[in-house]
């Protein structure tokens, strides 16, 4: 199976860090010219060096930013084939003390700016009548917790959009998915569960164990890469015939 995409432009947002970053340096290692879009000035230069991809400075939650980053992108390389909407951050409130300004900055960077991304490249990957959008949803995109409200209410939206747009992009060549995973090993689950064990002054494994791996078939954390392969494989050829899917990849997490 030829896996390889050399010419193809890609977009990955929030690739400074953690399972975009292993998606960037997959589809870079695929021979794909990848964009770092990421609001972390710090670490996304860095990540696009190592993979001779470029880095852009956005903030997703501006919807003037979305634009900004298609057009530059376009302009530069003349096409997007990839859309990797990736970046996210997690909240956790009860909901009667959940603030106001960051439910709207959770919809705003996980809901809005994949659709506004999505809209923006549509007509570049119509006219190539080619085109992969992933969207990085969750197990919470599928099922809910406590606490999560907003965070859950963006996964749950960002699954819709990718039912919807993949129903118009058939007819062009272009496929949308969701990848929904599970506890992954990255600086925002890490800082979680570092945060929880401190909290509750248990160790770091009892907590993963408690709150991760407790009902997990597989009792172990997921790797970036696993995501990263999965995406690879979606935006290959080879997955030309996969549209309007959520594709899980948890542990077994949700298998009960
Ligand atoms: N880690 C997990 O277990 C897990 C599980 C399910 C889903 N996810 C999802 O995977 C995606 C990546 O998560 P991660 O664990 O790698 O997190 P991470 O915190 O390691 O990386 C998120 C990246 O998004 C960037 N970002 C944040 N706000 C931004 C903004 N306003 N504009 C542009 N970029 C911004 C951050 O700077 C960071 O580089 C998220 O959408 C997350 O919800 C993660």
């Amino acid at each position: 199976m030829n896996m390889r995409a050399d010419g193809k432009v890609a977009i990955v947002t929030g690739a400074g860090s953690g399972i975009g970053t292993a998606i960037a340096r997959h589809l870079a290692g695929q021979g794909v010219t990848v964009v770092v879009a990421d609001i972390d000035a710090s670490s996304g230069p860095a990540v696009a060096e190592q993979i001779q991809g470029y880095f852009v400075a956005v903030d997703l939650r501006q919807s003037a930013a979305c634009q900004e980053l298609v057009d530059s992108t376009a302009r530069q390389f003349g096409r997007i084939d990839i859309l990797v909407n990736n970046a996210g951050f997690q909240h956790i409130s009860p909901i009667e003390d959940f603030p106001e300004d960051v439910w709207a900055s959770l919809l705003a960077l996980m809901l809005t700016a994949p659709f506004l991304l999505t809209k923006h490249v549509w007509p570049l990957m119509k006219a190539h009548r080619w085109g992969r959008i992933i969207n990085i949803s969750s197990i919470h995109g599928l099922v809910a917790s406590p606490f999560k409200a907003g965070y859950i209410s963006a996964k749950h939206g960002l699954i819709g959009l990718t039912r919807a747009a993949a129903l118009e992009g058939g007819q062009y060549g272009i496929t949308v998915n969701a990848i929904c995973p599970g506890w992954t090993r990255t600086p925002l689950v890490e800082g979680q569960l570092h945060d929880l064990a401190r909290a509750q002054g248990v160790p770091f494994d009892e907590v993963l164990d408690r709150v991760g791996l407790s009902e997990a078939a597989i009792k172990r954390l997921i790797e970036p890469e696993e995501i990263a392969a999965l995406v690879g494989f979606l935006a290959s050829d080879a997955g030309a015939a996969i549209t309007g899917t959520t594709q899980v990849i948890d542990a077994g997490l949700t298998a009960h």
